[in-house]
């Protein structure tokens, strides 16, 4: 078996993390959660998920991926047995699961890119969205999509995954920066920023049991923990780098785009007085494109707006396709393009209803987002707390100093308020998604 390639630098192996967690999560789906939520009200509480949450359990996936160097099966086998392995496979499940559907979205996306040049949503947004969401139309651009995926990973670990989030990650974060400059000379636009930024903390204290869950939650899903991507990506390390310190790296990029993401998305729907409050998945596609539609020149901005998007999508996806890929390279004596084109070939497969019909795609959606990742981290938090337990904490210190003290203040707190915070949301998710 050909040996297991590894990142070229640091920076590239951040880069990567970045672009697995910058995706439709910042763009799409964290304005439409703050939308729900109350605007800024969630926004604070979101950002003391990321730091109390989102960061600890990032470095928990770090460790297992850098300690054992396999894929998520693996990495959970070596270090705990047969059993933790089942946290691994849940992990393959969950990869294989969600792309069937993120690449229906890229496929949405795609289509809103080559529409802001034709100007085929100007004159009717929702119906667009309709035509564009639902059919055979839909099914040959998801295809697209997954096609590119398959490309970018079949390449390999450095030369596909290291080199495409190489030129990617800063395409985005230029072109944000660049977009929400362009926001700020909307007229109207300080109505967006009210609403994104002026904190109402009496929200919180009415409907902290919707807040709390849906922030925790979306901190998870942002940062790609819950299904070994992380773990995966972290198993491609090779030296004895500081692990916070690429963690923080990560979390802060990542929030930063999100941030930046209702930087646009907020002054512009204000801007041509849309309410954020009817949001929901499809809706920001539609009030979005509606905003494009009625601004000058506002084609050129949706196309590089959707563009961001669209690469966002791609970067988040080749790390969910390298979940499942990396455990077959690591297991069986085919190439890694062959591997990937059968694999990509199956989630294709299993996406089709969910671009066939929108209920479908919601329910994919909702399993994964409210069941299966919640999940993924608990056991993960479980795993690294309780059986991990101290070779956790001798793998974080291995770039932080052998009598670094974080490292035991780490091991608790996951002990105790991470697993809390993530069994709350796991609990209330599944009680939401039963009732639903
Ligand atoms: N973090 C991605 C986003 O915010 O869109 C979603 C995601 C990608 C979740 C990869 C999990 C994952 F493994």
């Amino acid at each position: 078996m050909s040996q297991r390639e590894t990142w070229t630098s640091r920076v590239g192996f951040i880069l990567a993390a970045v672009g697995s967690a910058v995706g439709l999560g910042n763009i799409w789906r964290f304005p439409y959660m703050s939308a729900e939520n109350g605007g800024a009200a969630f926004l604070v509480v979101y950002l003391i998920a990321v730091a109390l949450i989102g960061l600890p359990a990032i470095l928990a996936e770090f460790v297992i991926g850098r300690e054992t160097k396999k894929n998520v099966v693996d990495a959970f086998r070596n270090l705990g047995g047969p059993v933790a392995a089942l946290i691994g496979v849940l992990g393959l499940f969950t990869g294989f699961w969600m792309l069937s559907y993120y690449s229906v979205v890229g496929g949405w996306v795609i289509q809103y890119v080559i529409g802001s040049l034709s100007g085929a949503y100007f004159a009717d947004p929702g119906m667009y969205f309709g035509q564009v969401s639902e059919g055979t139309g839909t099914i040959l651009f998801h295809a697209i999509f997954m096609a590119i995926t398959i490309g970018i990973v079949a390449a390999g670990v450095e030369k596909g995954i290291e080199v495409g989030t190489k030129i990617m990650v800063p395409s985005i974060a230029i072109l944000m920066i660049g977009m929400a400059a362009w926001a700020f000379t909307l007229d109207g636009a300080g109505a967006g920023y009210d609403y994104f930024l002026t904190a109402d903390f009496g929200v919180i204290a009415e409907n902290y049991q919707s807040i709390i869950p849906d922030a925790v939650g979306q901190a998870l899903f942002s940062l790609s923990l819950g299904m070994g991507a992380m773990i995966t990506y972290a198993s491609y390390l090779d030296g004895d780098d500081n692990l916070l310190g690429d963690g923080i790296s990560i979390t802060v990029l990542n929030t930063f785009v999100g941030v930046l993401a209702g930087f646009v998305v907020f002054p512009l729907l204000f801007a041509q007085s849309i309410d954020p409050g009817s949001a929901g998945a499809g809706a920001v596609f539609v009030s979005l494109a509606q905003a494009f539609a009625e601004l000058p020149a506002g084609g050129i901005i949706g196309f590089v707006f959707f563009l961001v998007l669209l690469i966002a999508a791609l970067s988040s996806a080749i790390s969910l396709l390298e979940v499942v890929v990396s455990y077959f390279v690591d297991n069986f004596d085919v190439s890694r393009p062959i591997l990937t084109t059968g694999i990509g070939v199956m989630i294709f497969l299993l996406g089709v209803p969910s671009a066939l019909n929108i209920n479908t795609f919601t329910m994919f959606d909702n399993i994964a987002s409210n069941i299966l990742l919640p999940l993924g981290v608990t056991l993960t938090v479980i795993f690294v707390g309780w059986i991990y337990g101290g070779g956790a904490v001798a793998e974080l210190r291995r770039g932080l100093g052998k009598n670094s003290s974080f490292g035991p203040v780490w091991l608790w707190h996951i002990r105790i308020v991470v697993f809390a915070a993530v069994l709350g949301t796991l609990a209330l998710s599944i009680m939401t998604f039963m009732s639903a």
